[in-house]
């Protein structure tokens, strides 16, 4: 097995029944031998550094329906939240002071965020703060929107796909979603020359390993700057309420995967990391991750942002996030870095 990960350490290239094995291989062994090598690889390129995105959850609002997500439109438990251009410039602000040099703008797909009020929002943004960079997470738009909003000074574009597989995406999405209009997204957005971040779900209810194949082949196809993926989560108030959450050495299995095949992609540990271990995390870290994403959207809407059970930091304030993961990053050797943090020239 240990020789798999060398191959895949050494070329990036390994088959799929060579994979497979890797990502259902349960030995403590070998998940640390893989550790290990993604560790090393990701110090090659990015040191001991840590970059800070900060989260800014827009609109709890969405028009899709998605089987697995708690704001999906069905819900009508779901609290419902949009925050004002003042409250966005504040957050903004407020993150500006603690550090951040990126914002995330995420929101379901709420058609009150039309390219009128976003576009002079993200130049406002860059205006105040010319020394940082602004992602946008906002589902999919029109190609005449990303154009838009990419000339009003958006720099990067995080848009998952979920699965690659189509059957398996159709299982999670009802219509009218499809595979094929989020591939086309994401190719889109590449090609409006944003840093584009795609990614899935780990332990997706009907998920197997064949599935999972199929993302990391998807993504080395879209070539994306940043991957993001994270466990899946129930939330109560969706058919999907009783399935397992996504388990962590999996999750952490994955995440070591994906630093041997994306050298320098940004890879986060995310919140739904954080959420289905304490130390999620730490370990994502440890597993060839080197982004955080603390939340700066304003404490009284945290809980409204509600993807999925028991999310953690919904009651904290940005100062105590950062706080919060600044010790946690260096608890495990790793130091923030404070800078916007662009893609590093990839696949050369
Ligand atoms: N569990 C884990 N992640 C989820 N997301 C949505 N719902 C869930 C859930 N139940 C993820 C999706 C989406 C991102 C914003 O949150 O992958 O792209
Ligand atoms: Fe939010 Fe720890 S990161 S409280």
């Amino acid at each position: 097995m240990n020789k798999i990960v060398e191959k895949l350490r050494s070329s990036g290239g390994i088959s799929d029944s060579e994979l497979k094995l890797l990502i259902e291989c349960k030995s403590p062994e070998v998940a640390e031998f893989l550790r290990k090598n993604a560790d090393e690889v990701r110090q090659l390129h990015y040191g001991k550094k840590v970059y800070l995105r900060g989260l800014i959850e827009i609109s709890s609002y969405c028009k899709n329906n998605c089987y697995y997500c708690g704001i999906r439109r069905s819900n009508s438990s779901a609290h419902r939240y949009r925050l004002t251009c003042e409250e966005i410039l504040g957050c903004a602000e407020n993150g500006y002071k603690l550090g951040f040099r990126t914002f995330v703008l995420q929101g379901g797909e709420d058609a009150y965020f039309t390219d009128e009020l976003l576009c002079p929002l993200i130049s406002e943004i860059k205006r105040r703060h010319p020394d940082c960079a602004v992602t946008l997470s906002l589902g999919e738009r029109s190609e005449e929107s990303y154009r838009l909003l990419r000339e009003a000074g958006a720099d990067r574009y995080l848009l998952r796909h979920e699965t690659a597989d189509e059957e398996l995406y159709r299982m999670l999405h009802p219509t009218p979603m499809s595979l094929e209009n989020r591939k086309k997204c994401l190719y889109t957005l590449k090609k409006l020359g944003y840093q584009v971040g795609s990614g899935f779900m780990v332990g997706v209810p009907f998920q197997t390993t064949e599935h999972l194949i199929a993302d990391l082949r998807f993504l080395q196809e879209l070539r994306p700057h940043m991957i993001g993926i994270g466990p899946f989560i129930p939330h109560r108030d969706t058919a999907f309420s009783v399935e397992e959450a996504g388990e962590l050495n999996l999750t952490l299995r994955l995440l070591a995967i994906l630093r041997l095949m994306f050298p320098t992609a940004l890879i986060p540990a995310t919140t739904a990391l954080g959420t289905i271990a304490p130390n999620g995390r730490e370990l994502g870290l440890q597993n060839g991750c080197n982004v955080v994403m603390p939340n700066l959207s304003p404490v009284a809407v945290r809980k409204k942002y509600d993807l999925y059970d028991g999310k953690i930091c919904t009651g904290e304030e940005a100062a105590e996030c950062r706080v919060c993961l600044e010790n946690r990053i260096k608890s495990v050797g790793y130091e923030v870095e404070i800078s916007r943090g662009d893609a590093i020239d990839l696949y050369k």
